[in-house]
């Protein structure tokens, strides 16, 4: 390394962020945090880190992609054999974390994830490329595989099978929704002094908006 890690620094300064000047509900907000992070072109700004736990508490990270967020929650797609998947099960505590690092923006999600209808998933798997729907179906997601060769031979396998486009969803794979119970917004500000606001839901209905030291 030409530079040493202790020395890279970045200062913020795109914007601010105060209580005047969020929306009232989280979800609206990061709804239009993300149509501005889609629209400043930042590579994949759907892509988050889903941390998840098991029973005993043992942590697991890894980045998957927001498909829908309303009202009802953060929406992603796996295969629920998967690690993840088996955690889950487990533990319905998960985290969310969207980096935007271009805009100097980070949100973080706490809540609790549960499977969506079978027929919500068909909805969306119908929609995927024909490549992501054969994949999803050839995939026993994060299973030891002896080669690569055997993945593409029944990828393959799979492709000759069905050669139309009515290649059926795998009962395994599906969506899950995250319900969130917190929601933290932080814009990167300078000298460290960043502004971070948390949302926490109200007994009484509504969210409660509460700044955070940085
Ligand atoms: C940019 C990006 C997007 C990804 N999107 C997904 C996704 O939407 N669903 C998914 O299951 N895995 C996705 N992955 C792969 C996961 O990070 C992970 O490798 C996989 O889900 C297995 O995780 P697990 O063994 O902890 O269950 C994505 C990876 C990257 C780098």
């Amino acid at each position: 390394m030409s530079q040493s890690l202790a020395e890279l620094r970045q200062d913020y300064s795109l914007s601010v962020l105060t209580k005047a000047n969020v929306d009232p509900d989280p979800i609206r907000q990061f709804q239009r945090w993300m149509r501005e992070a889609i629209a400043a072109q930042l590579p994949e700004p759907n892509a988050m880190t889903l941390a998840t736990a098991d029973r005993t508490g043992r942590p697991y990270a890894r980045v998957v992609l927001l498909k829908e967020c309303d009202a009802d929650g953060f929406v992603f797609f796996s295969n629920y054999r998967s690690d993840k998947g088996r955690q889950i099960a487990e533990n319905p505590h998960v985290a969310l974390v969207f980096l935007w690092l271009e805009v100097e923006r980070q949100v973080r999600v706490e809540g609790t994830v549960s499977q969506i209808s079978a027929a919500e998933s068909e909805a969306y798997f119908r929609c995927r490329p024909r490549e992501s729907r054969l994949g999803a179906l050839a995939s026993r997601q994060s299973q030891v595989v002896a080669s690569r060769q055997i993945l593409d031979q029944r990828f393959e396998q799979l492709a000759a099978q069905y050669p139309d486009d009515d290649i059926p969803m795998a009962y395994h794979w599906g969506g899950y929704r995250v319900k969130p119970d917190l929601l933290e917004f932080w814009q990167g500000r300078h000298g460290r002094m960043h502004d971070r606001l948390r949302y926490r839901p109200r007994n009484e209905g509504g969210w409660l908006l509460e700044r955070l030291e940085p």
